[in-house]
């Protein structure tokens, strides 16, 4: 404009001034004041209105952004963006792709809606390969689709629309995410109602789209950390727990290798150096000696080494056929030979015929332990028997003794590693305390369970299950 205002207007000169001062100052309600100020007032008014709107829309863009960052974790962050975006763009279900390996995959990792049954879940995974959101994600440009039911008839071979007019939606805004110029993933509104998009959406999610990508980027990798975090945690206190294991064991084997080791040593040493002191029945029961406390530290060696095999998982299992009865006759016989020093009888009740599938050396090891247990816990002169039982989804084995029993208190460490309780060998037999531990983690490895039924004074029957 050239020259001075008309005259006619001069007096308006400080209303307009007034009223940019108040725009300047955030007061944007100037309706009563623009009376007789013409045209110009009227252009003031609209601008007022127009700032007004930006203003508010800025205060909303900045309340979504500071909720977006106060999540740290994805599924928070998600969260938010659910309760957040409502106020710019219209959904009923909210979806969440990121994309995987090297870009080519992309995976539903999070959805929410109040409406419907969730379809089309997490994990749900798609080759980007071809598909219509490669489109999306290089041009940058959100799609709009306001009948999904004819995209659908269009494209038949659409498995994510068809999950998603399944689940009742029929117009959906599909917005590519893009952070530091590196393709992150997708995020889908869709509605119940067709013809709900418009590129007035479009506008406002391109407004938010750059801080949003680099806040769901920021909650995947934090998600991806605090994962990996966890599982270093986990698999810490599993060498931790492995550690104090093996220093256990050290410490044990030491101290129970000592003295039978002692043992064969003195044995040896008469034997060898002064022989002539003894007579030759001596020096047979030296020669016995050395040869039980040897075998006794080759047990213990033998012990300690399946338990470190089974902690470390290392033990393999070799299932196969057992034919049940035959194979409890030969274990029962050779446990009632070796029983008759002590005049203890080992009987087998008559099992009922049948196979199992299971290991069968670790299986005859469990045997093993706990027929001898009865037997070397129990005073001379007594009964064990041996019985199977079959259930409706499996076998029972029972092994019961006229032993001490086992007191309430003892029953927690029983099987326990290194449990020596209070009942100790009655006929001079070694004890590591390892057997039942053993047994017990064999018997799990089987899907089975082991287990004691006794009173003190009244024997025990110890038991356990193993599956079909
Ligand atoms: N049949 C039983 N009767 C009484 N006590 C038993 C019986 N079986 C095991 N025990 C107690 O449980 C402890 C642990 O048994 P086990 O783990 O087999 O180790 P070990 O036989 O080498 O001592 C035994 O030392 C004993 O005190
Ligand atoms: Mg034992």
């Amino acid at each position: 404009m050239t020259g001075n205002p008309p005259a006619a207007d001069e007096y308006r000169i400080p209303h307009y001034i007034a009223i940019t001062e108040k725009l300047k100052r955030g007061e944007y309600d100037i309706s009563s004041q623009i009376q007789g100020l013409g045209q110009l007032g009227q252009a003031l008014y609209e601008l007022a209105k127009a700032l007004e709107h930006r203003y508010r829309e800025f205060q909303y863009l900045d309340r979504i952004t500071a909720n977006l960052n106060a999540g740290l974790l994805l599924d928070e962050v998600l969260e938010n963006v659910y309760n957040d975006f409502r106020e710019l763009i219209p959904y009923d279900r909210i979806g969440f792709a990121l994309l995987e390996d090297n870009d080519t995959m992309l995976r539903a990792c999070w959805a929410k809606t109040n409406a419907s049954d969730i379809k089309l879940t997490i994990g749900y995974a798609a080759s980007m390969a071809g598909s219509s959101l490669e489109t999306i994600m290089r041009t940058g440009q959100p799609r709009i689709l306001n009948d999904l039911r004819a995209y659908l008839r269009d494209k038949p071979q659409s498995e994510s629309t068809r999950l998603i007019v399944e689940e009742g939606y029929q117009s959906s805004l599909t917005c590519p995410l893009v952070a530091n110029n590196m393709p992150v993933g997708f995020m889908f509104f869709s509605s119940l109602l067709p013809n709900t998009y418009t590129d007035v959406h479009v506008d406002m999610f391109q407004r938010i789209a750059g801080q949003l990508s680099v806040i769901v980027e920021k909650g995947r990798l934090v998600s991806e950390l605090a994962a990996q975090k966890q599982a270093l945690e986990e698999k810490n206190d599993e060498l931790i727990r492995l550690n104090d294991l093996k220093n256990t064991f050290v410490g044990m084997a030491a101290h129970d290798l000592r003295s039978p080791l002692g043992m064969v040593q003195v044995a040896l040493s008469f034997v060898s150096g002064h022989a002539d002191m003894l007579s030759e029945g001596e020096q047979q029961e030296m020669i016995e000696e050395a040869y039980r406390q040897s075998r006794y530290m080759l047990q213990l060696i033998d012990d300690l080494l399946d338990v470190t095999r089974i902690e470390s998982g290392k033990l393999e299992l070799k299932p196969e056929p057992i034919t049940l009865p035959d194979f409890l006759q030969d274990i029962t016989a050779r446990h009632n030979k070796l029983a008759a020093s002590k005049n203890t009888h080992v009987t087998l009740k008559p099992p009922p015929g049948g196979t199992i599938t299971a290991d069968p050396v670790r299986l005859r090891q469990v045997l093993d332990n706990l027929i001898s247990n009865a037997v070397n816990f129990s005073p001379s002169s007594s009964q064990v028997t041996v019985w199977l039982d079959r259930l409706p989804d499996g076998w029972r084995f029972n092994v019961q003794d006229e032993g001490p029993g086992i007191r309430p208190e003892d029953r927690e460490k029983l099987f326990q590693d290194f449990a020596r309780l209070s009942a100790r060998p009655t006929g001079g037999e070694k004890s590591t305390g390892l057997g039942l531990a053993i047994s017990r983690r064999m018997i799990e490895a089987h899907g089975g369970h082991i287990d004691v039924e006794s009173g003190p004074g009244q024997g025990a029957t110890f038991w356990f299950t193993l599956p079909a």
